[in-house]
């Protein structure tokens, strides 16, 4: 399909989804709408004719998205942030709605129900949510089965990023016992993945966010170089948003240390105190999404790559609705995009529009791919 055809196709989609479907889905619960979602996701990835109709809606290429960053390639750099395939079910249907990579999990050493419901909600007028999952997922064990099925099944159209945390209970609330949770989360995951990333500021875990502090860091990352079967398996750390410069500053000199391959800034903020959050008393519990983490990840991604150029991996993640917002990110310092938000209040096409965005952005820079618009309004 050409150029004009994909952006008639994609306004369309749009006018139906936000005109249609959208009104109708918020008046859902919200799990409940995600868990449907899932499931006519997973239905959808399981035959060649549902892909290639899906495909027809939503797929969108261009050679100059396409970048290798640590070895792995990238058809185009918006990805599926963590949080949205917790079990690793849509990793045959999302490149067919135009994803480049797709990060499932978090998935944790042992299997967890998450928080008690209800556990996330919209705030529409500040376009964001309110999640306080908790990790709910399958486990590190069972999904590791159900994705090496896949992967003798069928191969796979783009890359896998796997995101690991610790289970959220009691029994890893002590160090030595999350770090031995993580490893196993690792040891069973690491074969199956083309990268890694290590949650470490999940805002809704028992025991909160221990490995933000360096020392217990250190001894993560020192396990985990000891299990670790593939030297350059890129590994990325997953940043909490309200991290100070000088927290930032240690975390980025005990992953020199490890070879960290680069940072996901940012995972979703605990702050109340934003300027950003319309809504008038809004609950304590839970991590804040979309617009009102944009700023923050935007902060968190220019700080990183100032102080360390192109030494470290940067992905994009908070508050990508349009190709505008991922553009920007990527000449902070970003070279991969991450979302999920702004699917939810954009529509599916969303994605397919980011990436023609980019192109459109990159031509009226004159550049010839996106590689080399990363960190470009940034001096170091
Ligand atoms: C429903 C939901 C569940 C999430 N669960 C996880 C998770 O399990 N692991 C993780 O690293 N981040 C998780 N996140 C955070 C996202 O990956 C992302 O960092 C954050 O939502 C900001 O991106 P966005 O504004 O595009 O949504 C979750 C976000 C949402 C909305």
């Amino acid at each position: 399909m050409c150029e004009k055809l994909i952006s008639i196709r994609n306004k369309f989609i749009k006018i139906i989804y936000k005109g249609i479907c959208r009104p109708i889905f918020f008046r859902i619960d919200p799990e409940a709408i995600h868990d449907t979602m899932i499931k006519r996701g997973k239905f959808l990835g399981n035959y060649s004719l549902t892909k290639k109709i899906t495909g027809f809606f939503f797929s969108y290429k261009n050679k100059k998205l396409q970048q290798t960053i640590a070895g792995v390639t990238f058809p185009n750099p918006i990805g599926l942030a963590a949080g949205f395939d917790k079990n690793a079910e849509l990793t045959q249907i999302l490149p067919h709605v135009c994803f480049g990579h797709v990060e499932v999990g978090s998935i944790t050493g042992e299997s967890c129900f998450g928080n008690p419901k209800p556990r996330l909600w919209r705030l529409p007028k500040s376009q964001s949510l309110i999640v306080y999952y908790g990790l709910k997922n399958k486990g590190a064990e069972i999904i590791a089965k159900e994705l090496e099925l896949l992967k003798q099944k069928e191969k796979r159209l783009v890359p896998l990023g796997i995101s690991i945390a610790k289970t959220n209970c009691k029994e890893t609330a002590e160090t030595s016992a999350a770090i031995a949770d993580y490893c196993k989360a690792y040891s069973l995951l690491e074969p199956l993945s083309d990268y890694i990333t290590i949650n470490i500021s999940c805002p809704n875990a028992y025991g909160g966010q221990p490995f933000t502090n360096v020392h217990d860091l250190d001894k993560l990352l020192k396990e985990i170089a000891k299990i670790k079967t593939r030297n350059d398996m890129p590994t990325f750390l997953k940043l909490s948003p309200d991290l100070a410069d000088e927290e930032l500053d240690k975390i980025i000199e005990v992953s020199r240390k490890y070879k960290i391959t680069g940072f996901i800034c940012s995972n979703l903020t605990k702050s109340r105190d934003n300027q950003k959050i319309i809504e008038k008393n809004i609950q304590t519990a839970g991590g804040l999404s979309g617009k009102i983490v944009q700023d923050l990840a935007d902060k968190q991604i220019s700080y990183i790559y100032k102080k360390t150029g192109k030494e470290f991996v940067i992905i994009g993640c908070g508050g990508v609705f349009t190709a505008e917002d991922a553009y920007r990110k990527i000449k902070l310092g970003a070279s991969l995009i991450h979302l999920i938000t702004g699917m939810i209040y954009e529509g599916p096409q969303s994605i397919s529009e980011i990436n023609q965005g980019l192109v459109r952005l990159l031509e009226k820079d004159g550049l010839n791919n996106i590689s080399e618009a990363i960190g470009k309004e940034i001096s170091y």
